[in-house]
């Protein structure tokens, strides 16, 4: 059974629909942890599902990499990342850049969501990003985490049409109703071994 901790900063819809999966004793991974770095409204549904969550603000550290070093052990805590199985942090919806002590830590066994099809739209604004570029398509994308801003391997795309006259929010919303399938079908197929983290290639 594949053990992960989940990352957000927001809303966390993402992770409700990974929550959802998991509460299913078919499915080959379970949640054991979420943390944030904020007071994000998503770590409610960490709470509802009863599964452990803590926030650990970067602020409260003299720097990013200090920040990630306590971030680890709190996930190290809940046994991802530990132990003879490598576990799976996912990053859905976490606004940080994760500094790379963390990710040395972790990856390849690291996986981010990113509203946009990379390497397009890397970055905080993605959805905003494409608008402004007037793309005809974009979309989501599942990927490793490695050191750079958005760039480690593409693990699942999915694609979105823009609307003409669509907002930044309504389109976003688009994509999430994609992303989140995607995103618990990308989980699945890791726990399964069919996604294999350390072959996958850089776009
Ligand atoms: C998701 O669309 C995710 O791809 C995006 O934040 C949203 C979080 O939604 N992440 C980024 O933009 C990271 N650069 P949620 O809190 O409802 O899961």
């Amino acid at each position: 059974m594949l053990k992960v901790a989940v990352l957000i900063s927001g809303g966390g819809s993402n992770l409700e629909a990974l929550l959802e999966a998991a509460a299913d004793p078919a499915f080959p991974a379970r949640i054991v942890c979420v943390g944030s770095d904020t007071e994000a409204p998503g770590l409610a549904h960490a709470e509802a599902a009863g599964v452990p969550a803590f926030i650990i603000r970067p602020g409260d550290y003299d720097s990013r990499e200090e920040w990630g070093q306590v971030l680890a052990a709190a996930i190290q805590e809940h046994g991802v990342g530990t132990g003879p199985e490598p576990g799976l942090v996912v990053s859905a919806g976490l606004m940080r850049i994760l500094p790379p002590g963390f990710v040395r830590e972790f990856s390849p066994h690291l996986i981010n969501t990113h509203p946009a099809l990379l390497p397009l739209y890397p970055g905080a604004h993605a959805v905003r990003d494409a608008l402004a570029a007037g793309a005809a398509v974009t979309g989501v994308t599942v990927h490793v985490i490695d050191e750079g801003v958005d760039t480690g391997p593409t693990l699942r795309q999915a694609t979105v049409e823009v609307r003409p006259g669509e907002t930044e929010a309504e389109l976003h919303e688009r994509i999430k109703r994609l992303e989140r399938p995607l995103l618990v079908q990308t989980v699945r197929e890791i726990a399964l071994g069919e996604l294999d983290l350390a072959a996958a290639e850089a776009p």
